[in-house]
C-alpha cells in the first residue's frame, strides 16, 4: 500500500537535513532529561534572536506559535472582550477566543474572481477597528488558508488606526517575497506590534514545538514573566538550537519547497476545471468543481489527505500543502483522473 499523502497540516515534507543528523544526535545525547531547561531560555532566545536581527531581550519562546497565542491571550483578553482577524484566518485564532471567552470578529476578505485572487478589505477593517474597539488583533500573513501577504501599507494603518496589541502572525514568513518584520529593528518596532515566527513551517520541526514572539522589551518582559517557566523542553531546545546556529541548508530548503509550489500550481491551473489562487505560504487554496465533502472522502481513499474550507465565497474550497516534487506529482495524477 502506498504511504499516505499528508497534505493537510502544513506541514514541511523534509525533516531535519541529512547531513545535520550527527550534529543534532550529537546535541540530544548531550541533554540532560533529569534537569530543567534554563528557564530564561539566555542561548535559545540569543539564535532565535540572531536569526531575525534582534536581540534575546525582545524574544519570547514558546511551545509552538499555538502556546505563544496562549500567552497572548492571557496577558490581554478579558472576557467578552473583541479580537479583530481576517476571515478567513488561522483556525486557532477562533479556538482561542472561544477559550477565553472572547468575542470574534472576523472581517471577511474580498475575493476577485475576474483575476482569482483574495484580497483584504481595508476599509472595511479599518471600519471594524474604529466601531468594534477591539483589544487585541491577529494578522496572518502569509493568510492561512487564503496565501494572501499583507501589504506594509495595510499592517501600517492598522497600528495607527488602532490602540491594542498587534499581532502579525508570520508562521509561514519564509516562504514569502517578503515580511512585514524585515523592515524593523528593536528600536523601530513599535510597541503595540510584535511578530509571531515558528520553527514547525519552513524549519520542518512541527513536533518539535519551538516558536516565538518578536516583540519590544517592555512586551517580551511581560510574556516571559507570564509563560511557565520551562515551556520549551530540552529536546526541543537541544535540536532547534543546532539548527539554529548551522542554518545555510534553510535557504536552498526554501526555494525548493516554493519551486514545488509554482510547478503544482502551474500544472493544476492547466487542468481547467480547478481554480487555484497565488498564494506565499506553503499551501494552496484551491476551488475544486468536485463538492468538496466528497473530494474529501474520495482523496482519502486513494491515501490523500487535504484539508476542506468553508469559506466567506462561493465555491468548493480545499487547501492543499506543499510536499515533495513526488508527492505533488503523486496528487496531480490523482486529481487528473477524479
Ligand atoms: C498562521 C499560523 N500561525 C501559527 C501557527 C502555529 O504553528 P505552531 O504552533 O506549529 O508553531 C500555524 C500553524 O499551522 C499557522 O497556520
Amino acid at each position: 500500500m502506498s504511504h499516505i499523502l499528508r497534505l493537510d497540516k502544513n506541514e514541511c515534507p523534509y525533516s531535519i537535513p541529512s547531513y545535520m543528523k550527527d550534529d543534532v544526535d550529537r546535541a540530544l545525547l548531550s541533554v540532560e532529561p533529569n534537569r530543567y531547561p534554563d528557564p530564561t531560555y539566555g542561548e535559545l532566545r540569543q539564535v532565535l534572536g540572531d536569526y531575525v536581527d534582534f536581540p534575546a531581550s525582545s524574544i519570547v519562546p514558546g511551545n509552538g506559535g499555538d502556546e505563544i497565542l496562549w500567552m497572548i491571550f492571557a496577558a490581554w483578553i478579558k472576557p467578552g472582550d473583541t479580537v479583530l482577524t481576517l476571515n478567513p484566518s488561522f483556525s486557532q485564532y477562533e479556538h482561542m477566543c472561544k477559550v477565553f471567552n472572547a468575542r470574534h470578529l472576523p472581517v471577511p476578505m474580498v475575493f476577485d474572481e475576474t483575476v482569482f485572487k483574495v484580497s483584504v478589505d481595508e476599509a472595511a477593517f479599518i471600519g471594524a477597528i474604529k466601531e468594534a474597539s477591539p483589544s487585541l488583533i491577529l494578522l496572518d500573513s502569509p493568510n492561512n488558508p487564503s496565501g494572501t501577504v499583507l501589504s506594509d501599507d495595510f499592517i501600517n494603518s492598522v497600528v495607527e488606526n488602532s490602540s491594542c496589541p498587534v499581532i502579525v502572525d508570520e508562521a509561514y514568513g519564509e516562504f514569502a517575497s517578503r515580511r512585514y518584520l524585515d523592515r524593523f529593528t528593536t528600536e523601530t518596532l513599535p510597541e503595540r506590534v510584535s511578530v509571531l515566527k515558528t520553527m514547525s513551517k519552513a524549519w520542518g520541526i512541527a513536533g518539535l514545538r519551538v516558536g516565538c514572539l518578536v516583540t519590544s522589551e517592555k512586551v517580551s518582559r511581560l510574556l516571559n514573566d507570564l509563560r511557565s517557566p520551562f515551556n520549551v523542553n530540552v529536546y526541543s531546545e537541544a535540536v532547534a538550537l543546532t539548527l539554529l546556529k548551522n542554518r545555510s541548508w534553510l535557504e536552498e530548503r526554501i526555494k525548493t519547497i516554493v519551486s514545488t509550489r509554482e510547478k503544482f500550481r502551474e500544472s493544476l491551473a492547466e487542468m481547467s476545471q480547478w481554480k487555484v489562487l497565488p498564494s506565499e505560504g506553503n499551501f494552496l487554496l484551491v476551488d475544486s468543481p468536485i463538492p468538496g465533502d466528497e473530494l474529501i472522502s474520495t482523496l482519502r481513499d486513494r491515501h490523500v489527505e487535504v484539508k476542506r474550507f468553508n469559506l466567506p465565497w462561493e465555491g468548493e474550497w480545499i487547501r492543499i500543502t506543499v510536499g515533495t516534487d513526488d508527492e505533488m506529482n503523486r496528487l496531480l495524477s490523482v486529481m487528473e483522473k477524479l
